[in-house]
């Protein structure tokens, strides 16, 4: 099985949660210390081993465009070359329909090829020396089975996730049986909640075309895995390390402050 070469990067949602700070500027553009989130994305992918990443974009997303152009300032302040990105490119979303028609617009992107999928308002930190992405790509090359990264959810947040239900095969390893897009707490099949890294194979881009709109009146990612499901074995795996969404005004605030504390502010 080959090397994971190419990363989806969807930043088209509406950051509503965050409204009205992203009345003007993306939420994938908020600043953790010095960065704005995209950028801790984008470097999870590299140091993942991607070399080619597309963005999926939407209306008001244009920041992030400019973001990753070569800046001026690069040859004098980037003595690292922190700032020396891969080739990056752009869709954009023609509406805001949801996650699985975002990641429809990456179908010419990928080809043939299996693909990871991170989402732009999630920055991860992993409890070793390998990326957590890194650590699901090792499982996903042993299994070969399109695979999502998991996380414990306590219960009273479960409407704010995707939820799986299944059973753990091994230590950390779920097969997953059941998708529910934001259950309530009485629904949820278990706390196991989609952290947002995924690697799908391109069979995905059947079961998005045939998906209907379902909670939020959006195209869910997690509906068309629900389907995928009766063809084919889908894995989850609990992250090793944290993670940190910034999708809504008090986890962008608590993540700014725990990356603050960190650096002695
Ligand atoms: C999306 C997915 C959801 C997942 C979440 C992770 O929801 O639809 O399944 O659990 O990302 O952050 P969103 O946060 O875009 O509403």
């Amino acid at each position: 099985m080959s090397r994971i070469k190419k990363c989806v990067i969807p930043a088209a949602g509406m950051g509503k949660r965050l409204y009205p700070l992203t009345r003007g500027q993306p939420k994938e553009m908020l600043p953790i210390l010095n960065k704005p989130v995209i950028h801790y994305v984008v470097d999870e992918a590299i140091r993942s081993g991607v070399d080619e990443i597309l963005m999926v974009v939407g209306a008001g997303k244009e920041a992030i465009i400019n973001y990753f152009d070569r800046h001026k300032m690069d040859d004098e302040l980037d003595a690292n070359g922190e700032y020396n990105f891969p080739d990056i490119y752009f869709v954009r979303q023609k509406e805001q329909k949801g996650l699985a028609d975002a990641i429809s617009y990456a179908r010419n992107f990928t080809g043939d090829e299996d693909f990871l999928v991170l989402l732009g308002d999630t920055i991860y930190r992993s409890d070793d020396s390998l990326t957590v992405t890194s650590h699901l790509l090792k499982t996903y090359h042993r299994i070969a089975k399109p695979l999502i990264a998991l996380e414990e959810i306590p219960y009273d947040d479960v409407m704010n996730y995707g939820i799986i239900g299944g059973e753990e095969t091994e230590p950390g390893i779920v097969r997953i049986d059941k998708f529910v897009e934001k259950p309530n707490k009485m629904d949820a099949p278990s706390n196991l909640g989609i952290t947002g890294i995924y690697i799908l194979q391109n069979e995905i881009y059947d079961f998005i075309e045939v998906t209907k709109p379902g909670k939020n009146g959006e195209l869910q990612l997690t509906d068309s895995l629900g389907m995928m499901l009766k063809n084919q074995e889908i894995y989850g795996e609990r992250i090793n390390g944290k993670r940190y969404d910034i999708g809504s005004l008090d986890l962008w605030i608590r993540t700014f402050i725990t990356f603050a504390k960190e650096k002695g502010y």
